[in-house]
């Protein structure tokens, strides 16, 4: 049984869809922990009712990025978790982090990665005029949104959809998409080679 621990930021409903997934036994995983550098984030709140510890490694408290760093890396790797995985973790990780990580990490990101990296994602897609959007799971390296893809999912943009609409339509699939990925891994289903990732059939 593997162990995951979850970084989020704020409301936590992809960190709900894969503890949800978890207490029904979909994915054979333990989540050990929540970590947040929010002392805020209602993430907190889904993790006390599911009864998962959280961690909070509050980024106002720290004088620069590189300390926040030394604490939050220690918070991880504290957890001993086989799997890390970002749902709606709002910075961007240094390097150390992610190395320490590689092939151990990954992310949900609300476009159809490359295209709409970084922040507002969905807006930038209203904002292109793309017909088609969606969300990607995929490893972290150490660029912006830019590692091995695990899984995608698209969705249509519709005439009448201002971000709010086309954010919560992705959305329905970041939480299908993300759990599914966990269970790969946790699964021993997903093997890197070079930019791709190769998913063993069930
Ligand atoms: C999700 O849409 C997630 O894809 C996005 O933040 C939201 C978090 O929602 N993440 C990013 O944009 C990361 N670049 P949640 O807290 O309800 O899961």
């Amino acid at each position: 049984m593997k162990t995951i621990a979850v970084l989020a930021s704020g409301r936590g409903s992809n960190f709900s869809a894969v503890i949800d997934r978890i207490r029904d036994q979909k994915i054979p995983a333990v989540c050990v922990a929540l970590i947040t550098d929010n002392p805020d984030a209602r993430a907190i709140d889904r993790a006390a009712e599911a009864g998962i510890p959280s961690v909070v490694v509050d980024y106002c408290a720290y004088p620069n990025r590189r300390a926040y760093e030394v604490d939050l890396f220690a918070a991880i790797e504290a957890t001993g978790a086989d799997l890390i995985v970002l749902a709606g973790y709002m910075r961007i990780l240094g390097d150390r982090i992610v190395h320490a990580c590689a092939g151990r990490m990954i992310n949900i990101h609300p476009a159809l990665l490359p295209s709409f990296s970084g922040l507002h994602a969905q807006r930038q897609a209203l904002e292109y005029g793309v017909r088609v959007a969606g969300c990607t799971v995929h490893f972290v390296d150490t660029g912006m949104d830019s590692g091995p893809i695990i899984l995608q999912h698209c969705v249509p943009v519709l005439d009448g959809d201002d971000e709010d609409a086309l954010s919560e339509r992705i959305l329905q699939e970041e939480h299908r998409i993300l759990p599914e990925a966990v269970r790969l891994f946790c699964e021993d289903r997903l093997t890197i080679s070079g930019r791709r990732v190769l998913i063993k059939q069930g």
